[in-house]
């Protein structure tokens, strides 16, 4: 595999990323909420299941094509919401989607990107769409609409942050809503010139710094500043009643996100949706929480093959892919592995972590004697 970023797997794509990004740009996208316990049980988890390979099974063509969702994807993995991607590269939305595509897998839109779902409309390839709810429920279901009419296939409702989550050190950094410059953030954006120009100045050069996007004119406020009274999310009344009016809503697929508990895997089941996300937000939102991977096997089970079942938090390799994939999900989903790309490179750098971890999941089903992605199950374990 030819690499021109000096970049062998996630975690060289991190270090760079890490030395590119101011440190509040760069806590943003890689720390967890509280005392952090959940990013490391995240990675042990998977740490913690190891294969068992079947030998002499003619692995010389292996095929890592699936269906996700309805819509074939050349790899069991798709790119993750994910809301401050144009901080970390001008645009950098757009690069996610685009490298997505020239990979052939789905990109899902964050409700709280810096670009209007509109941005997105031209871009080939799968897109999905994920919402929270804003106080002014109105909002949200102007945008779902607008998320169909540039033909999104699928939308993913995130339900694992009924209130925001306590991130201390974005308050530490001012890097909170709204961002407040302070004598720290200050003298480390200053320290990190290339990324000053390249992403704030380039934003400066179009006319400004990105407003919230997604919302109507009247309510949009510049990222620096705090929302309008209404242009907040709110999802601390949710209840399954809502989810029910978003299934009458939406035509396309229906994912409910951040589901770890087999009873509301059900329920989601009952309630029309087409799949469910098993997640801990990447460990973004309740500390102490189950690994995503460890509360796998009991959603499946509960949803008994009903409906489609991904996986994220903590992925940072194939073989992660693998194993959610023989504990029975259907695909998995990046979103700092992905991210960490884009902030080494943009658009390059996030190919390069497609094809790093496509070329990972291509080998360990060689390495397992599994051809296709149909016959990897439990029996990979052991
Ligand atoms: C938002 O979803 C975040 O995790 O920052």
């Amino acid at each position: 595999m030819a690499d021109t970023l000096g970049c062998w797997n996630i975690a060289d794509l991190r270090r760079k990323a890490r030395a590119r990004l101011p440190l509040g740009v760069w806590e943003y996208l890689e720390r967890g909420v509280e005392d952090e316990s959940g990013m490391a049980r995240n990675r042990e988890a998977f740490d913690r299941l190891t294969f068992r390979p079947r030998v002499l099974r003619k692995v010389d063509r292996v095929d890592t094509c699936t269906t996700l969702l309805g819509s074939e994807s050349a790899l069991p993995l798709a790119i993750a919401p994910t809301g401050a991607a144009g901080m970390m590269w001008h645009r950098g939305d757009l690069a996610l989607a685009k490298a997505a595509a020239k990979a052939g897998v789905p990109f899902c839109i964050s409700s709280a990107s810096m670009m209007d779902v509109e941005a997105f409309a031209r871009i080939d390839g799968i897109r999905w769409f994920q919402l929270y709810m804003w106080e002014n429920r109105e909002l949200s279901f102007d945008v779902v609409r607008r998320a169909q009419a540039i033909g999104c296939e699928a939308l993913f409702v995130t339900l694992d942050l009924p209130v925001p989550p306590n991130r201390e050190y974005l308050w530490r950094n001012g890097f909170g809503m709204p961002f407040q410059l302070n004598g720290r953030n200050l003298a480390d954006i200053l320290a990190h010139p290339r990324w000053l120009a390249s992403v704030i100045g380039r934003y400066m050069l179009e006319g400004g710094l990105p407003r919230q996007a997604n919302l109507p004119e009247e309510l949009r406020q510049s990222v620096v500043r705090g929302a309008k009274p209404g242009a907040l999310f709110k999802q601390d009344d949710l209840v399954w009643e809502d989810i029910a009016r978003l299934r009458e809503l939406w035509p396309g697929k229906l994912v409910l996100k951040g589901v770890l508990h087999p009873g509301d895997a059900s329920q989601a089941v009952e309630m029309g949706a087409d799949g469910v996300v098993v997640s801990n937000h990447g460990a973004r939102s309740l500390d102490h929480s189950v690994a995503a991977i460890d509360a796998l096997p009991s959603v499946v089970e509960a949803v008994g093959g009903r409906i489609s079942v991904l996986l994220d938090s903590g992925i940072r390799r194939g073989s992660d892919v693998v194993k959610a994939l023989a504990l029975g999900a259907d695909g998995a989903m990046v979103g700092r592995a992905t991210l960490y790309g884009l902030a080494a490179a943009g658009e390059a750098g996030v190919t390069r972590a497609l094809d790093l971890l496509g070329a990972e999941i291509s080998r360990t089903m060689a390495m397992l004697g599994l051809a296709s992605v149909e016959v990897i199950d439990s029996d990979a374990l052991g």
